[in-house]
């Protein structure tokens, strides 16, 4: 009688993948990167981390945000949030881009550069060129003690825990949970916002939780689409707003690990050149939560329903609109729209991943990627 010791599957806590653990770990993650950040009474954000005092949140004038891969996804929804609370003009920048642009940056110009590992080399370069400029630099980061930890003047840790997969799951929720805490810690320092929607944005937040652990149910489903489409070569994602930032991050995580092309459209940029691409069969993911925006995106899911393209839509459960134009929906547990892409990011990741299973991908080491890109 043998028993054999297998550690690595130990890790992997029962799961087949590691990605698919991370996935399933995001409700305590997200939790665990909220807990100690909420006032007591539930209704403002303290972060103990950041002593900025009124005058210097005051004196930020705008906020260029860099970072690479899903954590520039992030940055993303980042500058949509902030701007939104703030009104800060904030600016989201490639790093390997940036570090090279000369960027125009006044002595004002708050520098957040996100980075999962703390190590990316390019993200790195931005954070010490950017400092020897003399801008205060922020990073949010997932790695204590990670270099960009050590070198920039603050710094927001995302407590997701260890991500073992190369394609970032849980990081990407939680660095998105940093940046709604983030622009309402600045928007109430700043005056921006009243008290009462900040109390709204935060008791939503601490839903969110729960709300993941729902979005997961998604995965039957999500599942036998990833079947029935794994042997495409080609998947569009189209959205609006918040929903097209989500729509490039299911985008790449369906690259990095089914290895199916994919692209990402602004759904109203699709008539531009993308529409010649619709064919008969082509899997279309619509995301639809932006309820301000959601004729218009109705709209462009009937263009491409009318070149017989397949659509999965991701909408919210109490939707009546969308369902009608789709060949299939996901619903999605009811927050806010401003809270969507929590919760709209994850049955995206879990297409990635079946279609990789399906495939018979090595779904946590993809070909040519890294976890961290250390090197130039
Ligand atoms: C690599 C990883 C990605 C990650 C990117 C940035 O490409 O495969 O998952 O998003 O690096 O990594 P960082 O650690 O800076 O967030």
């Amino acid at each position: 009688f043998n028993v054999t010791w297998d550690a690595v599957a130990a890790e992997k806590g029962g799961y087949e993948h590691f990605m698919l653990k991370e996935i399933h770990e995001q409700p305590k993650a997200i939790q665990d990167t909220l807990t100690g950040r909420i006032s007591e009474d539930g209704k403002h954000v303290v972060f103990n981390e950041l002593d900025w005092d009124q005058n210097y949140a005051n004196s930020i004038n705008q906020i260029h945000i860099v970072a690479c891969g899903t954590s520039w996804h992030a940055g993303l929804v980042g500058k949509a949030v902030i701007e939104k609370l703030t009104r800060i003009p904030v600016n989201v920048e490639i790093a390997s881009e940036y570090r090279y642009a000369d960027p125009i940056v006044s002595k004002d110009t708050l520098i957040v550069v996100i980075t999962q590992s703390g190590e990316t080399a390019d993200t790195m370069a931005a954070l010490r060129e950017m400092k020897k400029r003399g801008n205060r630099v922020l990073a949010i980061t997932n790695v204590v003690g990670s270099s960009a930890a050590r070198e920039a003047d603050d710094v927001l840790f995302t407590w997701a825990g260890p991500e073992i997969s190369v394609a970032s799951t849980k990081a990407y929720t939680t660095q998105l949970i940093v940046f709604y805490l983030f622009a309402l810690f600045l928007a109430e320092k700043r005056n921006t916002c009243d008290s009462q929607t900040i109390a709204d944005i935060v008791a939503a937040l601490r839903q969110l939780p729960e709300l993941a652990e729902k979005s997961l149910e998604s995965a039957p489903i999500v599942q036998q689409f990833a079947q029935q489409y794994a042997d495409k070569e080609d998947a569009f994602f189209i959205g609006r707003g918040l929903d097209f930032s989500v729509s490039l991050e299911g985008s790449l995580k369906l690259k990095e690990i089914s290895y199916i092309h994919a692209e990402a459209y602004a759904a109203g940029e699709l008539k531009h050149g993308t529409l010649a691409l619709i064919v008969e069969g082509i899997p279309v993911i619509a995301l639809a939560t932006q309820t301000h925006l959601l004729e218009k995106t109705i709209s462009n899911i009937v263009e491409v329903k009318a070149r017989d393209a397949f659509v999965l839509a991701l909408a919210w459960e109490d939707d009546t609109q969308v369902e009608s134009t789709v060949d299939e929906v996901i619903r999605l547990p009811r927050t806010l729209d401003f809270l969507a892409p929590v919760v709209t990011v994850i049955p995206l990741q879990l297409l990635a991943y079946y279609a990789s299973v399906a495939r018979g991908n090595d779904v946590d080491k993809p070909r040519n990627l890294a976890k961290s890109v250390t090197v130039e």
